[in-house]
């Protein structure tokens, strides 16, 4: 029997971790991304990657904070796993030459970041964290033999009697479809099912959508997080929390300091605390002008502000909410598991349990490498499946896609109005959003299913994600509307109190 080979769909840390960890174990690895290798959301991200790593921190309280976040929904296990892993996985980081900052001794700097008790953020180039992690775990894959097939879009699973067997995938204007022994999704989230968003424009929630039609379970769509600082002028632009991390505050329009009114860490409550607080100021500006030397700890958000004609060293400057992350998604097991057999998800688009209803801040890259390494030892361990267990499949004919994979018709009529991407996005912003309740959810749930309704087969590329976003933004309304109370990043302004840490918040316990 020759070596197993695995189909990894994505290329973020999630997907480089787990490339690196199977060549080592003898796996043959072929990464698919349906843009260049670095285009996903890793090497946006800002803030860093949270460890244990620095003196007086502990294992225990980087647990209590990633469930306290959590609202309480978190999985326990998981969330051990996550932390007690992932100190190991930020020194292979640094061995595969990731250059996190340090002080002139050489020491390691930690940043800190909302509903951290502590700063235990290592970050890279001031907030270029992502780019240094991206750039380094490429070179590392490339090197060690990784298989990397740029522009190839996820069309579907193959599955054959319940088991995946490869994925469809178009390239170079041709379906080719990828035999594998292990199938595994790492394609990130679906911020681009909202108006605003943080996500770069490859974020369609593709694996999900792909996952969604073999029939694998997905759970928590309804915990979307949303980001309380991206710049309000100009594109959406992340400004990281470890710049309220360093000290800068919000201001409402009458330059009122409003965060403390709605939790006693402020500024550095959980971020769904603060968005919703963010939300309901209206129109919020973010003061950073007590930071010394904004250009040097922040370069890449200190071009942005520039670019958009500020000056954030002399002024507050406009910031509103957007989709950051999805905390729900595929549901995996710790080793990456889905519930189809040869199916793998890891990274923002599986649901470990990790994050609960919401994650904790720079908790994302550390799951990307905490799970992605061990869904690499479950693939290998797994090896290849014995023949005769194998569903029979005379490839490279896939499996044609159910009906549920169509796009929609530019002229298909929804409850309300002709569907576009754009008014798809309006609409999941308004409805279920940041603040939601069973009507708006239950108009957009009806919008939506009219849209699809009036689909037809996609073709192109644009075509496929249009079809993935309305699934995906479906399923996310499902949950939202199905979940009557509210905890964490869903909130229902018609039940909005529910957890404990929002009856605690509340002075109700
Ligand atoms: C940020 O830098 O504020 C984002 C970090 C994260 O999403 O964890």
């Amino acid at each position: 029997m020759g070596a197993t080979h695995a189909v990894v769909v994505g290329s973020g840390i999630a997907a480089l971790t787990f490339a690196l960890h199977a060549v080592q174990r003898g796996v043959e690895v072929t990464i698919v991304t349906k843009g260049c290798a670095d285009q996903g959301s890793t090497r946006h991200a800002q803030g860093g990657i949270a460890g244990v790593v620095f003196p007086g921190d502990s294992i225990d309280d980087h647990v209590a904070d990633t469930l306290t976040a959590g609202a309480g929904l978190c999985d326990p296990h998981a969330v051990s796993i996550l932390v007690t892993e992932g100190p190991e996985r930020i020194r292979e980081l640094i061995d595969w030459g990731v250059a996190f900052d340090r002080d002139r001794e050489g020491r390691l700097l930690a940043g800190l970041e909302a509903a951290h008790s502590q700063p235990r953020i290592l970050h890279a180039g001031g907030d270029a964290t992502g780019l240094a992690i991206e750039s380094a775990l490429l070179r590392a894959a490339r090197e060690a033999g990784v298989r990397i097939v740029e522009h190839a879009f996820l069309k579907d699973l193959v599955v054959v009697k319940g088991r995946v067997l490869g994925v469809r995938v178009g390239h170079e204007g041709r379906t080719a479809v990828l035999a594998a022994d292990a199938v595994v999704l790492a394609t990130g989230g679906i911020g681009q099912v909202f108006e605003r968003t943080t996500n770069p424009l490859v974020a369609t929630g593709d694996g999900i959508a792909a996952a969604l039609r073999a029939g694998a379970a997905v759970q928590d769509l309804e915990f979307v997080q949303f980001h309380p600082t991206v710049l309000a002028t100009g594109t959406p632009f992340l400004v990281s929390e470890a710049v309220r991390g360093e000290g800068a505050v919000l201001l409402d329009d009458q330059g009122r300091h409003f965060a403390f009114d709605a939790h006693p860490d402020g500024e550095l409550a959980p971020r769904d605390v603060v968005a919703r607080a963010c939300a309901a100021a209206g129109s919020v500006r973010l003061d950073a002008t007590a930071i010394p030397d904004l250009a040097t700890r922040f370069p890449s958000i200190d071009a942005a502000v520039r670019d958009r004609g500020l000056d954030w060293s002399a002024t507050a400057v406009p910031v509103t909410p957007a989709a950051h992350y999805v905390m729900g998604g595929i549901v995996t097991d710790v080793d990456g598991r889905t519930t189809l057999p040869g199916l793998y998800a890891i990274g923002e688009c599986a649901r470990t349990g990790v994050h609960g209803a919401n994650r904790l801040a720079s908790n994302s890259l550390l799951e990307g490498a905490v799970f992605g390494a061990r869904a690499a030892a479950a693939v290998s361990e797994a090896g290849r499946p014995r023949r005769g267990t194998l569903p029979t499949w005379d490839g490279p004919i896939a499996p044609a896609p159910p009906r549920d994979a169509h796009a929609p018709r530019d002229g298909a009529r929804g409850a309300a109005e002709v569907f576009t991407r754009a008014a798809l996005q309006r609409l999941m912003w308004t409805h279920a959003g940041l603040l939601r309740d069973g009507d708006g959810l239950a108009f957009a749930g009806e919008t939506i299913a009219a849209w699809r309704a009036g689909s037809r087969d996609p073709v192109t590329v644009a075509e496929h994600e249009d079809a993935n976003l309305l699934m995906v933004a479906e399923a996310v309304v499902a949950a939202a509307f199905a979940r009557r109370d509210s905890a964490g990043a869903h909130w229902r302004t018609d039940a909005p109190l529910h957890t404990s840490r929002e009856l605690a918040t509340a002075g109700a316990l």
